[in-house]
């Protein structure tokens, strides 16, 4: 977490800061800084909202300056631990992403050597192992700081002494150029100067930048210059606002009809009836593979979840989803096992180091992800970009609904190599899942019907979600949704669970959201909402419009269109996030940040 930015060029850095930095706020929202060259170096640094530092800083002419957004890991939520951090003599200023696992005996070391500490943070030690080196050459003592750093850091730093320059380097934390026209960018992501360019480079670990309103220079661990590819960025800058939408989350909410459809753009044919991944992707799914296991974090695990109820329906490959960090102490692994990793940031720290563990013991690897050229792109053997477009809301959506199109294609895919689909039963695929935007456009056409029983789940204390099959992902994705955005205590549960313990909890002022489908476990799940009603707790079905039967059963009916029971797992998961996202909006709840989380965890 944390979100960086480094600019220099012809406008006034304030600004362009005060911007980026507004973008990266997903990224942590505890604090934020910018230190501008101006004459000499100038920092600005406040708890709390961007806005606060806003606030403080004057119109200044700087055209050369860092920014950071905090999400505090060592050391509390104070104006002391915001970055930027300084050199004694405050000529130098950096700004940090990642964890220093060795600052207690680098700083005990500086203390010694005279240096004056004013926080508790990991990241104050590299503003002064940079200064012990410094003679006139940032990237020179860059180079000698980062020798004796151990852990993950993206760094950007700026020197009084040499303005119209500033320096980055990366390991294990993201880093990204921003190629301008007379001014040049460095960012944790992509949307932060999204605005001002879309040309891009990506930065390796270990690679070093030196930027100036006209140049960049690329060095590798050898100070040697590399050559950069340039790419383009497809997102529109548009896609990163929030339109109208009182909040990203609504905003990306409704994006869903579009990213549903973008996910399966260039990858299907129904003319030529074929699914379609890039080369690397379409070798690995030829190879032979005996298992396939998932690993994420987060949201992007549900969505493993439904992958595995959706590939082995399909396929007979048996799937085992993990949870990334635990994969990586305990996952089971070998060489024919195909290893997708799901992570839309394509940087989470954890799913990463599951990704690195699979490699080394042989696995092949696959990405999901919506972002190309993050680490987990360049780890894998081979990568699916969920062509989602950004994502700023903390509270992944269309993410989500991506991520679960992917895994049906790749279901779907699979499927055809096995020879277990057929031609005409792959039309019929296809023909429904461009069906899906149009049902989802449905469910947000009925978004006041998901108020009128928002209204009844605001003042809950707990709410359970329930369901069968694939269902069960989705409760527990239903439930995170809600306890992430309104603070309501919110569990999923397989529905024939609740009788193994949870109905201990079960009392008249326990909601229970319940999804039903039409399908094998419809009379199972009825069955359950017959006992939950016998002890007193209100239910929320959310059923398909064909449902005559349910209105029997459950006090209140959210309805979904499906068509021969294609992923109605799509239109049934923009239900949860509209019902969580509008009892979140009812209790008045910071949707796009809430408490205590980032959206992109790049720490373990
Ligand atoms: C954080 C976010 C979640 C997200 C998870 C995994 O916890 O708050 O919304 O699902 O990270 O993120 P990834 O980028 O790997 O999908």
């Amino acid at each position: 977490m944390c979100g960086i930015i480094g600019y220099v060029g012809f406008r006034e850095a304030r600004t362009v800061l005060l911007e980026s930095l507004k973008r990266l706020d997903y990224r942590g929202y505890d604090s934020a800084g910018v230190a501008i060259i101006d004459k000499n170096l100038k920092v600005y640094k406040e708890i709390g909202e961007i806005a606060n530092v806003e606030k403080k800083i004057p119109q200044l002419k700087g055209t050369t300056g860092v920014g950071h957004t905090r999400w505090a890991t060592h050391g509390g939520v104070t104006k002391e631990n915001a970055h930027p951090h300084l050199s004694c003599d405050k000529k130098i200023a950096i700004v940090h992403n990642g964890i220093i696992e060795n600052y207690t005996k680098l700083k005990e070391d500086l203390k010694k050597k005279g240096h004056r500490f004013v926080s508790q943070t990991d990241s104050e030690v590299i503003a002064h192992l940079i200064d012990d080196v410094y003679k006139g050459n940032l990237e020179e003592a860059i180079f000698a700081a980062i020798k004796k750093i151990k852990g993950s850091y993206a760094i950007v730093a700026v020197s009084q002494d040499e303005p119209g320059k500033i320096v980055g380097v990366r390991n294990e934390s993201p880093l990204v150029i921003g190629v301008g026209d007379s001014e040049n960018f460095l960012a944790s992501d992509i949307t932060a100067f999204l605005k001002y360019t879309d040309r891009v480079m990506f930065l390796n670990d270990g690679e070093l930048c030196v930027i100036t309103a006209n140049s960049i220079k690329v060095l590798n661990t050898n100070k040697k210059q590399i050559k950069k590819k340039e790419e383009l960025i497809t997102w529109d800058f548009t896609d990163a606002e929030k339109s109208g939408f009182p909040h990203f989350m609504l905003k990306e909410i409704y994006d869903q009809p579009d990213s549903i459809h973008h996910a399966l753009r260039g990858r299907i044919s129904e003319m030529e009836e074929t699914i379609t991944f890039p080369e690397p992707v379409e070798k690995l799914l030829k190879s032979e593979i005996n298992s396939i296991h998932i690993v994420a974090c987060g949201t992007s695990f549900y969505a493993g979840l439904v992958g595995k109820y959706l590939i082995e329906q399909h396929t007979n490959i048996p799937v085992f989803t993990e949870i990334a960090s635990e994969y990586r102490y305990f996952g089971t692994r070998n060489e024919s096992s195909l290893v997708i990793a799901i992570t839309q940031s394509g940087e989470t720290a954890d799913t990463l180091a599951a990704l690195r563990e699979a490699q080394l013991s042989g696995s092949k690897t696959l990405v999901i992800t919506n972002v190309i050229g993050s680490t987990a792109t360049r780890i894998a053997d081979g990568y699916i970009l969920q062509q989602s477009g950004p994502e700023i809301g903390v509270a992944a959506t269309k993410t989500f609904t991506s991520q679960i199109m992917v895994l049906f294609l790749i279901a779907l895919k699979i499927a055809l190599l096995q020879k277990k689909l057929g031609s005409d039963e792959l039309y019929n695929y296809l023909f429904h899942l461009k069906a899906l935007p149009r049902h989802v456009r449905d469910v947000l056409e009925r978004s006041n019907d998901i108020i009128a029983i928002a209204k009844q789940l605001k003042d809950a204390k707990s709410v359970f979600f329930i369901g069968r099959g694939i269902n069960y992902p989705l409760s527990l994705e239903g439930a995170l949704k809600l306890k992430e955005i309104s603070y309501i205590h919110a569990e999923g549960f397989a529905a024939g669970e609740l009788k193994h313990g949870p109905f201990a909890l079960l009392t008249k002022d326990t909601p229970v959201v319940a999804i039903v489908t039409q399908d094998e476990t419809y009379e199972k799940i009825l069955a359950n909402i017959g006992e939950i009603k016998a002890r007193g707790s209100p239910v929320i079905a959310i059923a398909e419009d064909k449902d005559t039967e349910i209105e029997n059963h459950a006090d209140f009916v959210l309805r979904f269109p499906v068509s021969s029971h294609v992923l109605p797992c799509i239109p049934i998961t923009v239900v949860l996030q509209l019902l969580a996202y509008h009892v979140a909006d009812l209790r008045k709840c910071p949707i796009d940040k809430p408490r205590n989380l980032a959206k992109s965890v790049t720490v373990e």
